[in-house]
């Protein structure tokens, strides 16, 4: 039996690239002065140059044929104004429009040209809209991320930190470090989410868990409920999921506690199923390597869980990771099993693979005891929401509209969006039985609601919603990988609630 301390060595947090603000630019040979040209008139150069200098740059630009238009890029090298050796030019388009999703694809093009140029850069921001600040410097730090642990060749990406030169550098300080804060919690959750399953198993996330509450004492407490203690308290739904498992089922709690009095927490819950084979539903063979990922929930709510450690946030969070590993044995549930839920509803297994909404069910229950404000769930639950939405927009379900309008305005405001599918009462008796309480699948039909009408029954006894993250928490194909999705949303979700 593998034991939960085989950890093998990954440095988790490695990745994260640290963003400063400056009012003063200095210049060193080494570093890179990258500058934002607005299409008009490859205007809008930063007013700390010199005019000569910003003459002589703007006449290159034009020489080169260079037209500013969104993320275009031109290094000049040996412009010597200022004291840069090196300065790169960025198209921004119309810079005082400039939206969070634009920033994002400036944001790309300039990690891209400076990547392998430089360990430091200097970015003039001023130009940019105060909105479009903070995408900005998020999506700066996490292009630049990199997952190469496993890799004897190593990327050749160098770029170490970025500084923000502004005229408002005490006021944008607070800023910056709070998306520091959310590159470092999404950076974990990229590596977490990018593991491979033989090493991220339900304990690995477990002894994740306990790791950060050892590195947080004063605000994080963890607590870890194995299968002895789930099968007491009911769960029989859970364990119907891990039991086929040589890897043991784990019930990991998070309590963040950033606000001193006892206001009721905003509680996470993430499906966290190290390894989705379908059971003895089997999956098809070809990509069915992506199903690591079938623990992104997971791993996004312990980045969020770190993001707001880091940031200090003053706000109340739980975080609520089940995690199980679905795979076919001799012991694992068979179609058509029946078994009791923690909430005393039964459910007929018809298909093993809708196993996410058979571990958050007990979850959902399980978290009643921490008194929720609110229990917004994410899960990689269902290819249909991947059918309907793409990879753009996560798929949100609620009947709370007002719920619904602060997650989709969130989204909206760093450009980690969710869209609304339908929760309605009509779905319902698409998972009717004949034999028990619910089916734990639909028909053929709108799958991605009728896998959120399963989990609705189960949480009558708070302000809930529910997030299908399934096309939005990694890329696939050659270049596969985490996304961090949806840690920006809630983190601006939360930042909010927090009034900072
Ligand atoms: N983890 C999958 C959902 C998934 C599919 C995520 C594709 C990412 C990409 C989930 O456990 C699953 O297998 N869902 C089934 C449900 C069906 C059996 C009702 C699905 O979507 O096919
Ligand atoms: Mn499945
Ligand atoms: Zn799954």
């Amino acid at each position: 039996m593998p034991s939960a301390t085989h950890t093998q060595d990954s440095p988790l947090l490695s990745s994260a690239l640290s963003l400063l603000t400056t009012a003063q630019v200095t210049a060193s040979s080494e570093d890179v002065l990258v500058i934002l040209l607005d299409s008009d008139a490859l205007s809008g150069l930063p007013t700390t140059l010199s005019a000569s200098a910003q003459q002589a740059i703007q006449a290159s630009a034009s020489r080169a044929g260079f037209s500013a238009k969104l993320g275009e890029t031109l290094p000049l090298y040996q412009a010597e104004q200022d004291g840069f050796e090196q300065i790169l030019i960025v198209g921004a388009g119309t810079i005082n429009e400039l939206n969070a999703g634009q920033a994002q694809k400036l944001a790309a093009s300039i990690i891209k040209a400076l990547a392998e140029r430089t360990t430091h850069a200097v970015i003039a921001i001023d130009s940019l809209p105060d909105a479009a600040i903070e995408p900005f410097a998020l999506a700066l730090a996490n292009k630049a991320y990199q997952f190469d642990v496993y890799k004897s060749k190593k990327s050749t990406n160098k770029l170490k930190s970025i500084t923000l030169q502004t005229t408002q550098a005490d006021a944008l300080q607070a800023r910056i470090n709070l998306v520091n804060a959310i590159h470092i919690g999404q950076s974990f959750t990229r590596n977490l989410a990018n593991q491979p399953g033989n090493i991220c198993f339900p304990e690995y996330l477990a002894d994740q868990a306990i790791a950060l509450a050892a590195e947080f004492p004063e605000v994080l407490k963890t607590s870890v409920l194995d299968e002895a203690q789930m099968a007491e308290l009911g769960m029989h739904s859970f364990l119907a999921v891990s039991k086929g498992s040589e890897r043991p089922g784990r019930l990991v709690t998070l309590e963040y506690n950033g606000k001193k009095d006892d206001s009721k927490p905003v509680v996470l819950v993430g499906k966290g199923v190290t390894f989705d084979t379908g059971g003895i539903s089997l999956k098809p063979g070809p990509g069915m390597e992506d199903m690591k990922f079938d623990m992104s929930g997971a791993a996004s709510v312990l980045g969020i869980i770190r993001a707001v450690c880091v940031a200090k946030l003053p706000i109340n969070v739980v975080g609520a990771l089940a995690c199980a590993e679905n795979m076919p044995s001799g012991r694992a549930t068979r179609p058509g099993d029946i078994v009791t839920s923690m909430s005393g509803q039964t459910i007929e297994i018809l298909n093993t693979d809708a196993e996410g909404r058979l571990v958050l069910c007990d979850t959902l229950t399980y978290i009643e005891r921490f008194n929720p404000e609110i229990v917004i769930d994410m899960a990689t639950l269902t290819g249909a929401c991947v059918v309907a939405l793409g990879e753009i927009v996560s798929g949100l379900f609620s009947a709370d509209e007002e719920l619904v309008a602060e997650i989709l305005q969130a989204g909206l405001e760093v450009h980690d969006r969710a869209w609304r599918l339908p929760l309605l009462e009509d779905y319902q008796e698409l998972l009717d039985s004949p034999v028990a309480d619910m089916a734990n699948i639909g028909g053929r039909t709108a799958g991605a609601t009728t896998a959120a009408c399963f989990l609705w029954r189960y949480t009558k006894q708070y302000r809930w919603a529910h997030l299908d993250i399934a096309g939005t928490a990694n890329t696939s194909g050659a270049n596969k990988g985490s996304t961090g999705r949806p840690v920006p949303l809630l983190m601006q979700f939360l930042r909010k609630r927090a009034g900072v």
